[in-house]
């Protein structure tokens, strides 16, 4: 409590007990609103934190990218060859990177893993890794471009079918 320059406590309200009581019923209020917004959809998602469906098997498929691209980059590192790090770069930035920002989307946003859409981009976003990552393995060696360009083409998919689903979401939320 702050002192008056004559020595005396300084109150906002004249009163002491007032100004406690009203300063008490302030913090319960404050508790109560926080109780509430504990309680509602807005303070945490309201199926919790454990991700699910879509965004579930996005977030393994990330880990399991990244795990693979950080073995095979050590591998590099360890071999001293470096030839194929731009195989290596897009199963991190792809796999990783990109397969992460989905399951996190699809988990915060609600009702954004509802319908077809979500499952068509999870398949699209696989087949789109699987070929596009030995496609460019493919096309360094100079063995063929057919896998990297079909890989390509699904990886741009899967992000139009997510423009969709973004576009969606952000419609129904307006
Ligand atoms: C244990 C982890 C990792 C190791 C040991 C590793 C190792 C390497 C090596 C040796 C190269 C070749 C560098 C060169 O030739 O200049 C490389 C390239 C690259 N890595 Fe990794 N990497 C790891 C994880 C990651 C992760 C997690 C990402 C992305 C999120 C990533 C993205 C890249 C990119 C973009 C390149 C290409 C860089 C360029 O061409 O300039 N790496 N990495
Ligand atoms: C359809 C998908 C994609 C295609 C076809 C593609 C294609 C390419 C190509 C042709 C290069 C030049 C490689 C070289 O000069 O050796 C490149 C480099 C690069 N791309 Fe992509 N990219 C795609 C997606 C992405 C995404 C989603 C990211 C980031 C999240 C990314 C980040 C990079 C980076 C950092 C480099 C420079 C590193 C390197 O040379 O390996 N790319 N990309």
């Amino acid at each position: 409590m702050r002192a008056s320059p004559s020595g005396t406590p300084r109150h906002i309200f004249g009163d002491e007990e007032e100004s406690i009581v009203i300063l008490s019923r302030e913090v319960e209020l404050a508790i109560q609103s926080l109780k509430m917004e504990v309680k509602s959809d807005n303070f945490f998602h309201k199926e919790g934190t454990r991700m699910k469906g879509i965004s579930a098997y996005f977030m393994v498929l990330a880990v399991l990218s990244v795990t693979i691209g950080m073995t095979w980059g050590i591998q590099m590192s360890a071999s001293h060859n470096h030839i194929l790090s731009p195989a290596h770069a897009h199963l991190n930035l792809i796999g990783w990177v990109t397969m992460s920002i989905f399951a996190f989307y699809y988990h915060l946003v609600p009702g954004a893993q509802d319908g077809i859409l979500p499952k068509l981009h999870l398949t699209v976003a696989v087949l789109g890794l699987i070929t596009i990552v030995p496609g460019i393995v493919m096309a360094i060696r100079e063995s063929g471009e057919t896998l990297a360009k079909a890989g390509s083409m699904l990886t741009l998919l899967s992000m139009l079918l997510f423009l969709a689903v973004v576009l969606k979401s952000v419609r129904a939320r307006a």
